[in-house]
């Protein structure tokens, strides 16, 4: 299969969004906004790919054999013990792939390949993804985008040059109660959004000191962050996609590790990242996101979740809940969630593209529906990150510009 027609932008602006999501919600479809669309459904498999077969790349392999019209033909990975686990799953399930040491001999050699899978420690996507792109496939990479912003960049960009669509796993845009929340806004019943705010908790679940993950999550060289960059990005990112993914014009952010952790842990480790990160986005049309993730926090939970907010009404995620005020009466509304996706599933076309960030890139890549740009969310995701890490360690508010001259490659070169 060849989606041919090149993606017009990377980037969702917040007119487009807005054009698109008034014909997203005419068509009484779930969810939007539709800025990359493929070419038209394809005959054949999509032959994928995948550079990266640890932890999650396996999860990534296990999510797309439930999606028919998927079929994986090679497999790189460094590790030898990586290889041979995803190829001998791989087997059993009646896909045999050819292995490779070197993810630059399998874009040589499988010119077949459709489009590749990213699961590779962040700090090594732009370098995988960029040159996926680069030999014409189109991309799945695991969050966040990069190790930074610039990293990030450099993906949409290639993207944009290829015109090949690349996606990044940002799971919580395919929650039911995303679609729900998006079909208030949809319908007015918010108003003018003007506040937003991302919430990630946990009281003490902070990676390895804390008892489960790898170390990797919680050394900066490896993962750039902490929290933020770990969970904030789901959390922020769902936000962000709710507000139409509007510019950043500024943040104010500060970083905390103060809660003690068994010290040998912390030493074995290496622990050198937050707990806790606060944010004070601007937003242009003058909306206010406020950050707050934590892995680490003495409270038994963080306020209430997430939420967006406007003239009308406002949404919360978690618990989901819709507040406005009705006939002069305050009014907190719940919903049957479950139910509505169930008849959602019956009775709407191309429901299931939405299910999960896997199932909706096969669906995108196959010409079902347009992809949403969750590359574009997911590097406007990374401005806010890198945003909070710089604001706290100058101590005062930043610029979107300021970010971006501040950002630097990480990528290695391999
Ligand atoms: N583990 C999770 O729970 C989880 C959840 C969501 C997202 N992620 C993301 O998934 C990505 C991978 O994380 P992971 O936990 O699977 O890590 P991992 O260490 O378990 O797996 C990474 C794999 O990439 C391989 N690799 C490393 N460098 C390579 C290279 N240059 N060429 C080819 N292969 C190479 C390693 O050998 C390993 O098999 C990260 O971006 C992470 O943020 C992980």
């Amino acid at each position: 299969m060849s989606p041919r027609s090149k993606p017009d932008s990377t980037k969702c602006s917040r007119r487009r969004f807005l054009k698109a999501t008034a014909a997203a919600a005419g068509a009484g479809l779930a969810v939007g906004p539709y800025v990359l669309r493929a070419g038209p459904s394809p005959s054949s498999d999509i032959r994928v790919g995948v550079i990266g077969a640890g932890t999650q790349g396996r999860v990534l392999i296990q999510n797309c054999l439930k999606i028919p019209g998927v079929r994986f033909a090679a497999i790189a990975d460094i590790w030898p013990y990586s290889q041979r686990y995803a190829s001998r799953r791989l087997q059993a399930y009646n896909q045999p792939v050819t292995p490779y040491e070197d993810y630059r001999e399998m874009l040589e050699r499988e010119k077949e390949l459709d489009a590749v899978i990213v699961a590779t420690p962040d700090w090594v996507h732009a370098e995988h993804a960029i040159a996926a792109l680069e030999a014409g496939k189109h991309v799945y990479c695991e969050k966040p985008i990069a190790g930074t912003y610039a990293d990030g960049k450099a993906m949409v960009e290639a993207a944009r040059e290829a015109g090949r669509m690349l996606s990044i796993q940002l799971a919580t845009l395919f929650s039911v109660e995303t679609k729900a929340a998006r079909r208030l806004i949809e319908e007015g019943y918010l108003g003018q959004l003007y506040f937003a705010k991302s919430v990630g908790f946990r009281r003490r679940g902070r990676p390895y000191v804390d008892g489960y993950g790898t170390a990797n999550f919680v050394q900066r060289k490896i993962a750039a962050g902490g929290a933020l960059l770990d969970m904030g990005v789901y959390h922020i990112a769902q936000v962000l996609y709710l507000l139409g993914n509007p510019e950043v014009e500024s943040v104010s952010g500060a970083t905390h590790q103060q809660i003690p952790m068994y010290e040998d842990r912390r030493k074995q480790g290496r622990y050198d990242v937050e707990e806790l990160a606060l944010g004070l986005v601007r937003l242009e049309g003058g909306l206010t996101l406020i950050v707050e993730e934590s892995w680490a926090l003495h409270l038994a939970e963080a306020g209430e979740g997430s939420r967006v907010v406007g003239s009308k009404g406002g949404v919360r995620l978690s618990p989901f809940g819709y507040f406005s005020t009705v006939a002069d009466m305050e009014m907190d509304a719940s919903f049957i969630l479950q139910q509505a996706d169930w008849r959602w599933h019956q009775c709407i076309a191309d429901t299931d593209a939405y299910d999960s960030p896997q199932a909706h890139w096969v669906a995108a890549l196959q010409g079902r529906v347009p992809l949403i740009d969750t590359a574009g969310l997911a590097l406007a995701t990374m401005r806010i990150s890198e945003g909070i890490y710089l604001s706290a360690r100058l101590g005062r508010e930043v610029t979107a510009d300021e970010i971006e001259g501040n950002s630097k490659s990480t990528a290695l070169k391999l």
